[in-house]
């Protein structure tokens, strides 16, 4: 199956050969990786990339025009698979050997663009942040710069940011975390109000800056400009972790509670939670949202193996607004951002 950009919900999607600039360390367990990729189209919050994880495979992945890796390879490319006949350049090592032969799906946690000029073409910097805890998050540990790194992207649908929200609730958890940071660069673009909160395990856990200057994160949950990914776009923020060594002491949706519980009858019809994180605690953000009545959009992070539609390994289980009747949807290409009272849990 040719992969190519396409035309998707009128965005164009395609395969890339970025080159990493940079794979930092964030926290325990925790990297920050930026690829620098030409020609990347235009994404949105919410979306994702498949990412190529096994740094050996990156060759394998070049495609029959590219003779080496030192040869300009276009931006974006198709693969020439042909039905019936195996993919010609992948080898044995590729599949039996201990990288991740499947692709990834990772949210684009933040990009930044140097437009095209006479004499350039447009280049992008995209950031993933990714937690290592298997066989691809290991191989993209590895990498480093300098190294090829091929991903298809941009790919699903994202968060739907309408201007006139206000204020935007960023629910984040864990791994969750990433898109928001990118969600909040481009509320701050849109000039929506917005606060973030973000929950993780343990301190040790968390994959964001808390800036010292702005004073020691508050124990009890008040929106501080203290969390530097958000602070930077005036946006206040509250962290909690489970086990109480940052922040609030407990789970997010204890902060959401008393956020919303503060909030007036019109600040609830207005506001919006956008929120990405585990299962059980996009559940409980629901949950929520349908008690105070509050709009709630969620980032499924349903695992996944083609991420376009093909394998039918992430579908959920759907209720069409107004019908009786469930039907199956697929998370990579009708969500992963889907309204939260749509999601039969
Ligand atoms: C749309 C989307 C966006 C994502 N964004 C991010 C991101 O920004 N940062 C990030 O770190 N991760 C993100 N993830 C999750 C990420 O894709 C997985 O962590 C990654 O695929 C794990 O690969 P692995 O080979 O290291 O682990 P594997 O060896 O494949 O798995 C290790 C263990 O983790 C479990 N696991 C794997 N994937 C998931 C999952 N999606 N949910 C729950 N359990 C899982 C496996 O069942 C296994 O027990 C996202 C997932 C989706 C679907
Ligand atoms: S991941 Fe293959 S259909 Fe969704």
């Amino acid at each position: 199956m040719p992969i190519s950009p396409i035309q998707q919900t009128g965005a164009v999607r395609g395969h890339f050969f970025g080159t990493v600039t940079a794979n930092e360390w964030l926290c325990r367990e925790h990297y920050r990786l930026t690829v620098e990729v030409r020609d990347f189209p235009r994404s949105h919050p919410g979306q994702f990339a498949q990412i190529l994880c096994a740094p050996d495979a990156q060759t394998a992945a070049v495609p029959a025009d590219a003779k080496s890796l030192d040869s300009p390879v276009p931006p974006w490319t198709e693969l020439s698979w042909q039905p019936a006949q195996p993919p010609p350049h992948f080898h044995d090592r590729f599949f039996t050997g201990a990288a991740a032969y499947l692709r990834r799906p990772f949210s684009i946690a933040d990009r930044r663009d140097r437009g095209a000029t006479a004499t350039t073409t447009h280049v992008c910097e995209l950031d993933f942040i990714y937690r290592v805890i298997g066989k691809g998050t290991r191989g993209l540990e590895s990498m480093r710069p300098g190294q090829r790194l091929s991903l298809l992207g941009p790919l699903g649908r994202g968060f739907d940011v309408s201007p006139e929200i206000g204020p935007a609730i960023l629910v984040g958890g864990g791994v969750g975390i990433p898109p928001m940071i990118y969600l909040a660069k481009v509320l701050h673009e849109k000039k929506i109000a917005a606060m973030a909160l973000a929950g993780a395990q343990r301190r040790d856990l968390l994959p964001l800056k808390i800036s010292p200057g702005n004073g020691p994160p508050a124990p009890i949950p008040t929106p501080s400009l203290t969390v530097d990914e958000f602070a930077r776009y005036g946006f206040p923020s509250m962290i909690s972790t489970d086990d109480g060594s940052l922040g609030f002491k407990g789970y997010v949706t204890g902060m959401l509670e008393n956020i919303l519980t503060a909030f007036s009858t019109d600040q609830r019809k207005r506001a919006v939670i956008f929120c990405c994180g585990p299962t059980p605690m996009m559940r409980a953000t629901a949950a929520v949202a349908a008690k105070f009545a509050v709009r709630c959009q969620v980032s499924l992070e349903q695992p996944m193996a083609c991420g376009m539609g093909t394998c039918q390994s992430c579908i959920i289980k759907y209720q069409p607004p107004g019908q009786k009747q469930w039907v199956h949807k697929l998370t990579c290409t009708d969500g992963p951002v889907f309204r939260a009272e749509d999601i039969l849990w």
